[in-house]
């Protein structure tokens, strides 16, 4: 595709690529995605992650998680499909929540509030494997999908508004 087609569809798209060289670089792209966010007013702010085993998403919420000053620890859920992380005082949101959509389905999100936790704005959602229970994936979504790139170390980041 030419350059400038390319530009135009991404802009249309709102699609921005990011070639990510490192773990420092998928890092820096989490905080500064963490830093850019902004309540909304009438809903949480919604990420939905997506991207193979291996490809960086635990490595992106860690990050994205101390951009936003929570010191504690930050596993994956694996075996819990809910975490919730409470925020100091000083960040924007009062809660990060951590879904992984891997092992439920829509049904079984609501069953444990998906649809309050959405509804606050006071809250930033970050599902994992969002792909999988899409349909309950509000309007306004942000999706971001990690792909391996060619090289050990390298990664694609697509981000789509
Ligand atoms: N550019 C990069 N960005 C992110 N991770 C990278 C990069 N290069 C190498 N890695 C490595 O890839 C691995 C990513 O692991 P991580 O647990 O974040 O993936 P995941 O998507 O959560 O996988 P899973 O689905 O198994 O939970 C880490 O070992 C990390 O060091
Ligand atoms: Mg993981």
């Amino acid at each position: 595709m030419l350059p400038s087609l390319w530009h135009l569809s991404t802009y249309l798209l709102r699609v921005k690529k990011v070639f990510s060289k490192s773990v420092r670089h998928t890092r820096a792209f989490a905080k500064e995605l963490a830093n850019k966010l902004e309540p909304h007013k009438k809903q949480a702010v919604i990420i939905g992650l997506q991207g193979h085993l291996g490809a960086g998403k635990t490595t992106f919420i860690k990050a994205f998680a101390r951009a936003f000053g929570y010191k504690g620890r930050v596993t994956s859920p694996t075996f819990l499909i809910l975490r919730s992380f409470r925020l100091p005082k000083s960040a924007v949101f009062g809660k990060l929540i951590h879904i992984d959509a891997y092992r439920v389905d829509a049904a079984e999100l609501k069953q444990l509030g998906f649809t309050d936790i959405i509804k606050n704005p006071k809250n930033i959602l970050v599902v994992e494997w969002a792909d999988r229970v899409k349909k309950i994936m509000p309007r306004g979504t942000a999706w971001i999908k990690i792909e391996h790139g060619e090289k050990q170390h390298e990664r694609i980041i697509h981000h789509r508004r």
